[in-house]
């Protein structure tokens, strides 16, 4: 088999227009505007609702992109928000775009490293980025070993690996992610998105899951 190059790059992002777009792709049948503002809410109240953080309480948001999902759940629930991503860009936006005190912006290595430390936090929520890490078996342990106990990690991710590369743009590769959760955590809920909210291809190609720490 071809060996492929990794391409993390694909996620820099020179301006918020540009972030935007790498976040939510545009669809045959939906705009990147028409998709941040149909499924922010949705996917906000969804996390609300099962990871139900309060004041005080923090939730990581692994893949954080602009604080799309940061910004909400802080604005609906008052909480902390440690929103970590790969990309320098995606994270300096995100200081701004979220625009609170009770977020900070965390790249992988530096939230490894306080979890190695002893990190623990109330809830966890990994939207539309699995799918595109290296090595994926590495940031669920991650996720699993930085939830509390009974914390719920909440992920929304592609059925199939799409990890950016050099020679083949997305490739996929063995990885099943649900698999690989469920080996890792307690599986409480599986769904598809509704359509309605998250657009007819994101319903048809995704899964949306509910995880326990034991
Ligand atoms: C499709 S965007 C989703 C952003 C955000 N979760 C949302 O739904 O608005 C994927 C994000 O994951 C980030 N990402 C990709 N690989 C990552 C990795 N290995 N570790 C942390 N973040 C990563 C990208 O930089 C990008 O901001």
């Amino acid at each position: 088999m071809a060996v492929l190059t990794y391409r993390p790059q694909i996620f820099d992002a020179p301006d918020l227009k540009r972030a935007r777009e790498i976040i939510m792709t545009p669809e045959p049948d939906i705009s990147t505007d028409e998709r941040w503002e149909r499924e922010t809410p949705y996917m906000t109240a969804i996390a609300q609702a099962h990871l139900m953080p309060g004041p005080g309480d923090t939730v990581v948001d692994y893949g954080c992109g602009i604080g799309r999902l940061s910004k909400t759940l802080i604005e609906r629930s008052g909480c902390n928000v440690l929103g970590v991503d790969i990309s320098a860009s995606m994270r300096a936006m995100a200081i701004d775009y979220v625009g609170s005190p009770n977020f900070q912006a965390l790249s992988p290595e530096a939230i490894a490293e306080a979890v190695a430390g002893g990190l623990r936090v109330d809830g966890a929520m990994a939207i539309w980025v699995i799918q595109h890490v290296l090595d994926p078996r590495i940031v669920v342990d991650l996720l699993a070993t930085s939830l509390k106990p009974e914390a719920t990690l909440f992920v929304v991710n592609t059925l199939t690996r799409c990890v950016p590369t050099v020679e083949k743009f997305w490739a996929r590769d063995s990885y099943d992610v649900r698999a690989l959760l469920k080996g890792r955590l307690k599986e409480t809920s599986i769904g598809t998105l509704d359509p309605k909210w998250a657009g007819r291809p994101a319903a048809e190609y995704a899964f949306w899951a509910l995880y326990r720490t034991t």
